[in-house]
Order: C-alpha cells, then structure tokens, then sequence
C-alpha cells in the first residue's frame, strides 16, 4: 500500500464528519463490563452484542469506522454473514485492535507497558487480508501529582507504539497511535496538560525516530482534563481550550486526523466537550472520536442481555453517534438528549 492510499484511508476515517466506534473490549474488559450490567459472561452474549451494535440501523450516518478485536473479526452473525461484510456494507472501514494488553512495567510499581509486538508482523498481515483497513494500539499513563508516569514508562509505551505503527505501515494499514492518559485520581487539569504534553513529545519523537509517516496515521488521545477526584473541575471551555493548546504545542501539522477517547467521560460530557472543541477556531487537524463508553453506554445497560430490547439499545447507540457527529460542527446541544 502507497502512502496516499493511507493517507486517504486515514482521511476517510478522520475528515469526514464522521468518528469511530471502538468496539474492541479485550474480553476481560468485555466481561467486567457485563457484570455490572447484570449480564451472563459469555461467548455467546459478546457474540450477540457485538452483533447488536454493528447492526444498528443508521450506525454509518455518523460513524466512519468500527474498531474490532480479534475475538469478534473472524465472527458471523446466523446466516452466515460475517462481520466484516456486515461493516463494509454500512459504510464503516473495518480496523482491529493488536495490542495484547497493559501489563505491569517491571520495576515500576503502579506503571503499564503494553505488550503484542512478537509476531505482530504476521497478525497484521493476516487481520488485512481480512478486510482490516486501519489497526490501534493503546499505551496507558498512569498519573499522580508529581512521580508518575516515570520517564521509563513514557519510554517504554512510546517506543512499542512507534515500531506497532511503523509494521502497520509495512502492512498496509493505519494505525491508531493511542497513548492515554488516564483520568483516574485527584491530579489537576494543569497536571493532566502537562503529562500529556510529555507523552505525546515522546511518542512524536519515537514516531520520528522509526520512520512512521505521519501522514498515514491517526493519533488518539485524551482531553486534557482533572483527575475525577480531584475537587477543582473545568469547564467545557476550558478542557477545549487547554486541549488545543497542548495539542498545538506538540502534534506535527502533518498529522491527518486526531480522534479522541472518552476515558471514562460521561456520554453527554464527551459530547459537550468535543463540541466545545469545534467551537474554537484554527484547529490544524480535523478533530474527532473515537469513543467505546462514550457511544456504547446507555445501550449496553438498555440490552441488558434481552433481545427484547435490542431495537431500543441499538437507538441508544445512533443517538449517542448523532449528538458527536453534532459536535463535530459545533452544533450538539443538550436539548437533543430529550428529543
Ligand atoms: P473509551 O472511549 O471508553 O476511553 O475507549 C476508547 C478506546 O478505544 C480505549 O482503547
């Protein structure tokens, strides 16, 4: 694959009025998920969830991708139809997670390193000549108010980022470059920029040292936002404001696109957020999402594992994806959460 057939593959995905749904829940995560949920941890039940959501109707009107995982990319609903096929023909590019997990960084207590290089060159081969078009890796930064993330661990996650995002390359696909840092504890928004500003200058700098293009890749961060205990919360405007400052601070022009993640926002935050976003001007990158519980909650507590109320989640679904796809024009408004 040329790098203007990524390139374009990357502008399908970022610059069309449209985000991703991630939809590539490890099973464990899948699992505790549906615990809470009240719903039986089962093949089966992520079978038909999964089935649910890349069946909702009207899902491609506001959404440009779906990020699978390897559980559900070789799966088929009853008759036969493969998932795959069943994306494609409502207009959504097909991408897969390959990361195998966060596992704990040795001799840094409280840090993660994200593991799934060995043979990494292999899957990516196989998950395209299944009709993957873009792949996603996720480094996670765990944040206190002045010790963590070490170095080591921006190291460590920036470096496995790049040489995932230089094989993707090779392999014909995007990749989602994803370095999160995680909202978890009371540090403050001012704390949040500037670890994220680390973050992401030593993942542009790994990018450059491996020879990533980064015209053919998409960067998937978080806003800059406090740590949910911490007692001193922004407004919409101000996370927009300090998010585009840190972004411009650190993130080449050349970029195509920037998706965020929802990291544990409420539905209706993310939304107000990114709109707030859309409503400052001179953004060099089209913004947009790339959301898992920002798009999939309420529909997930909606099905609750009945089928009865599959229509109803998969509305929950679209609507959440309307009011995004709003915010990509500055135009989402809360009264749509009572139309
Ligand atoms: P959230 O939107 O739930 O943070 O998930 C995004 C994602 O893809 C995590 O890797």
């Amino acid at each position: 694959m040329t790098l203007p057939a990524l390139a374009e593959t990357a502008g399908l995905l970022a610059a069309t009025g449209k985000g991703l749904l991630a939809m590539d829940e490890s099973t464990g995560t899948c699992n505790r998920r549906f615990a809470a949920a009240g719903i039986a941890q089962t093949l089966a039940m992520r079978h038909a969830y999964r089935e649910l959501l890349l069946t909702a109707p009207g899902l491609g009107e506001c959404i440009s991708g779906v990020i699978l995982v390897d559980e559900t990319v070789r799966q088929a609903q009853a008759d036969g139809t493969p998932f795959v096929q069943i994306a494609q023909e409502a207009g959504l590019l097909v991408g897969i997670k390959v990361d195998t997990g966060a596992q704990d960084l040795a001799a840094h207590p409280g840090e993660k390193i994200t593991e799934g290089l060995d043979g990494l060159r292999e899957r990516l081969q196989g998950y395209a000549a299944l009709g993957a078009r873009f792949a996603k890796w996720r480094g996670v930064f765990a944040v206190d108010g002045r010790r963590l993330p070490s170095p080591a661990c921006i190291d460590a996650n920036a470096h496995a980022l790049a040489r995932y995002a230089a094989l993707c390359q090779e392999a014909g696909l995007v990749p989602i470059v994803e370095p999160e840092v995680l909202m978890d504890g009371a540090h403050t928004q001012q704390r949040c920029q500037q670890v994220t500003e680390a973050v992401l200058r030593g993942v542009f700098a790994q990018l450059a040292r491996q020879d990533v293009r980064l015209e053919a890749l998409i960067l998937k961060p978080n806003m800059v936002i406090a740590g949910l205990a911490c007692p001193t919360q922004h407004s919409d405007a101000e996370v927009a404001e300090a998010t585009l400052q840190c972004l411009r601070r650190v993130v080449p022009a050349a970029v195509p696109g920037i998706m965020f993640l929802s990291g544990g926002q409420s539905g209706r935050d993310a939304s107000m957020r990114l709109n707030a976003l859309h409503q400052r001007p001179g953004s060099p990158w089209p913004l947009s999402f790339s959301f898992a519980r920002a798009l999939q909650h309420p529909a997930l507590d909606i099905w609750a594992g009945q089928d009865a109320n599959r229509a109803a989640a998969q509305a929950a679904l679209v609507h959440r994806a309307r009011c995004n796809r709003a915010a990509l024009s500055g135009e989402y408004d809360t009264a749509m959460e009572t139309r």
